[in-house]
């Protein structure tokens, strides 16, 4: 199976893209007009031992807006997530054939590398390839993962044989910072803190995508990841090297998130904007690259599982405020993203109600 190598191309030698990633012109990022205006809140989850409701009211503005924000002072020891960032950018250094092995289009496996594309929407066969190599795999349970892990670079087991695996340690932190956000989350739309992990379901799909985006020749012409929501629930992003090319759509502006060291991202996905009826927005967001520096992030996803019921919660509709969603299963969301895959996707717009003239 072929899968592009766009950082192969990245060495000094390479001063010009090869077609394949270039992006018609309307399609290009207009580097020069993104805003370093900060609109993504930050977030002290310890700042406010003494007040909870303060705590409460930041992350629902947060969600209510923008629908992205950092946070600070979660918890994770420093030395764990700077294990993680060792671990993931050996493994994109490693030879291409021992990378190989995890290389496929077929999605529905649960380890795999990949590189996201961009289809045109009058010609379905013109693919542009992002400027970046992804690799997923799950993150919980342990059990479920780790003995399907690389066993290379050998950071990937902490030290050999010991298998309070660093990738496991990380996953279950994640986990505790992430509940914290949702019960903040869910208290922010007046519910029980738990109302929005009870919505998620049952054995929900925690996976991860690490993506790596090489120093690129020309930032203008291409893309490290087109613009999109996150469809699954919620997502913690771990930005490891401190290049701003993280970019959220606010307001109709592209606008750069700081990359604040050892801050996470929170960005809220799609399930929530609709579990929430509208309430809270799942923000568009897009990777840009850069001309010098390489850039790793790491993202963990929360999804339902497939046969989970999503929509518009009861406590969230009333006379005012009519579903603004039908309800659905996780898996037919996913389906749908499949169906427009490579394209600038609509996803949520397919899952609205018609609304009365
Ligand atoms: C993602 C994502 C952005 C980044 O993985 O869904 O939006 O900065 N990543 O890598
Ligand atoms: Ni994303």
């Amino acid at each position: 199976m072929e899968v592009k190598k766009p950082y192969r191309l990245a060495n000094n030698t390479v001063l010009r893209l090869s077609p394949e990633f270039i992006l018609p012109e309307e399609q290009r990022p207009c580097l020069s007009e993104v805003s370093d205006v900060n609109v993504v809140p930050i977030v002290d989850l310890k700042g406010y031992d003494e007040c909870e409701n303060g705590l409460v009211k930041t992350v629902s503005e947060a969600c209510r807006g923008v629908g992205m924000f950092q946070v600070i002072n979660h918890g994770v020891p420093p030395d764990l997530c700077h294990g993680v960032s060792v671990a993931v950018s050996k493994f994109f250094q490693l030879p291409a054939e021992e990378r190989a092995i995890y290389e496929t289009k077929d999605h529905s496996r649960r380890i795999k590398i990949f590189n996201y594309y961009l289809k045109s929407d009058d010609d379905e066969q013109t693919k542009v390839t992002m400027w970046s190599e992804t690799f997923s795999h799950p993150w919980h349970p342990s059990e479920d993962f780790t003995h399907h892990l690389p066993t290379k670079p050998p950071e990937y087991w902490y030290q050999p044989r010991i298998i309070s695996d660093v990738l496991s340690a990380y996953a279950r932190e994640i986990g505790s910072v992430m509940n914290r956000v949702l019960s903040l989350m869910s208290k922010g739309l007046g519910l029980e803190e738990n109302a929005l992990v009870r919505r998620l379901g049952e054995n929900p799909n925690f996976y991860s995508q690490a993506n790596y985006y090489p120093p690129c020749p020309q930032p203008d012409l291409t893309m490290g990841l087109n613009e999109h929501a996150d469809i699954t629930g919620l997502t913690l992003l771990h930005q490891f090297n401190g290049v701003p090319d993280l970019q959220v759509k606010y307001d109709e502006n592209w606008v750069a998130v700081d990359p604040l060291p050892g801050a996470f991202v929170i960005i809220l996905a799609d399930q929530i904007q609709l579990l929430s009826n509208g309430r809270y927005k799942s923000p568009v967001h897009r990777a840009v690259t850069n001309k010098m520096l390489p850039r790793l992030s790491l993202a963990m996803f929360y999804a339902p599982n497939d046969e989970t019921l999503i929509g518009p919660m009861e406590e969230m509709t009333d006379e005012e405020h009519p579903p603004i969603y039908r309800n659905y299963r996780y898996k037919e969301y996913m389906q749908e993203f499949y169906r427009q895959q490579g394209k600038k996707k609509r996803l949520k717009e397919a899952f609205m109600l018609q609304r009365q003239p």
